[in-house]
């Protein structure tokens, strides 16, 4: 079988046999099909899509790809959650400790940024010496033993999902609706959880812009899922403008564990909390929606997920002081404030364009494997529907560059509109989608 052929059946529109997807997916995996032709075949699955079960097998074919895990052993009902991507969501660093001291174990895969967002796995490595690679042995013990793992692909996980990853985010293949699809449900059922939570975003901010999108790449993964046997609740929550206030790899742990304290930003924690909520009643955790959410808030309340924090940073090799001494975390040499051009209310930030702002600091990457720079990013001082006086603090960029300060600030002032008029904040939850 010829890849070149493979990829001229789907740069024509047609729908590729399970053989040949394996052909690509796992010749790629094994080092033996080349980056330019498994690129030439993404860029031809976004313009082309793919057939429901033709998405479904290539998901089947990247899970397979390295083990699939057995969670027998933890003894108890798994949770994994998972975010399409946004700006400032760093959901996961709260929901999987949160969840885990509630009494509901949680194993989850990750992945490193993606076009203009950014990743968990990315986050988690302004944490020194945080290993976000662990081994099949490594993930399994570790759940068993304290309840909670959070790590990225690897040679023995979801490894197709691995490669495949960081070729989309450097060759403009992110927003297409089998790709992510595929990729984020190859990882949940490699992973192995019973119960699987999703968080689709939907705004300038996310891979998917429009409702209607966001319900369909819903649905698809949930189809997925549920074919599988996993117990699944799809979200589609609000990314027209940056989720919390900071934006930004070391600014984001920060107010995670900000928001693990009871400090967090409203809207982060309210969805933190909706998520938390729904993956303890799906566990079992709780009997009702109502005690769920009462058993997540106390949680919150009494700092417990602070503690499974630092059992977690621990086991995976990471510095646990950080998690008290924020100050530990990598910081930004220049710090910009800029401020309000007008008085009125705020009626957008562009999450998009606050997303290209922090990549334009040094935050993403152009080609696979550039270092990028955890300390950069953004803190918001204000956010939509909130009054603003001219010369109020809006935002903060922090920079180790002047240049790319420059370049970023133009991008980030033409993020904002303002009105005279007062502007209600969007609706953080869009849809809840049935189990
Ligand atoms: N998250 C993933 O794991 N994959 C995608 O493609 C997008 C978000």
């Amino acid at each position: 079988m010829r890849i070149v052929d493979i990829i001229e059946r789907k740069r024509n529109g047609e729908r590729l046999s399970r053989a040949e997807l394996e052909a690509i997916v796992l010749g790629y995996t094994r080092g033996e099909v080349p980056d330019y032709q498994v690129a030439a075949w993404l860029m031809a699955v976004c313009w082309r899509g793919m057939a429901p079960d033709e998405v479904a097998e290539l998901t089947q074919i990247m899970a397979a790809s390295g083990r699939q895990l057995d969670l027998s052993r933890v003894g108890r009902v798994v949770a994994d959650k998972h975010s399409t991507g946004g700006i400032g969501d760093k959901t996961s660093m709260v929901v999987a400790p949160l969840v885990a001291a509630c009494g509901v174990p949680v194993g989850k895969m990750s992945g490193r940024g993606l076009g203009f967002a950014g990743g968990t796995i990315d986050k988690l490595e302004s944490i020194p010496g945080f290993r976000v690679e662990l081994s099949a042995e490594e993930f399994l013990d570790q759940l068993q033993r304290i309840g909670v793992v959070l790590c990225g692909q690897s040679a023995d996980l979801a490894p197709a999902d691995g490669k495949l990853y960081a070729l989309r985010d450097v060759t403009a293949t992110v927003q297409s609706i089998p790709l992510i699809a595929s990729s984020v449900m190859s990882k949940k059922l490699a992973a192995g959880a019973q119960v699987i939570v999703l968080d689709v975003k939907v705004g300038s901010g996310a891979f998917m812009r429009e409702e209607p999108e966001a319900r369909a790449l819903a649905e698809t993964m949930v189809a997925i899922g549920t074919a599988a046997g996993r117990r699944v609740a799809a979200f589609v929550t609000d990314m027209s403008q940056p989720l919390g206030r900071a934006v930004g790899h070391a600014l984001e742990v920060r107010e995670a564990i900000e928001t693990l304290r009871g400090a967090g930003p409203p809207d982060f924690t309210a969805l933190v909390t909706r998520l938390a909520t729904e993956m303890v009643l799906l566990a079992g955790g709780e009997p009702d929606r109502e005690s769920a959410r009462a058993r997540v808030e106390a949680t919150l309340a009494a700092g417990d997920g602070v503690d499974k924090l630092r059992e977690l940073v621990d086991a995976q090799g990471g510095e646990v002081a950080v998690v008290d001494q924020l100050e530990r975390l990598p910081r930004a040499s220049q710090v910009e404030v800029l401020h309000a051009p007008e008085g009125g209310w705020l009626a957008a930030i562009d999450a998009r364009a606050i997303g290209l702002a922090t990549v334009a600091l040094g935050a993403g990457r152009e080609k696979k494997g550039d270092r990028i720079d955890l300390a950069v990013g953004m803190v918001l001082h204000a956010k939509v529907g909130d009054r603003v006086e001219p010369g109020q603090p809006l935002i903060e960029i922090h920079a180790n560059d002047r240049g790319r300060l420059e370049q970023s600030r133009a991008l980030v002032r033409a993020a904002y509109r303002f009105s005279s008029e007062p502007t209600a904040p969007p609706a953080l939850i869009h849809h809840v989608g049935a189990l």
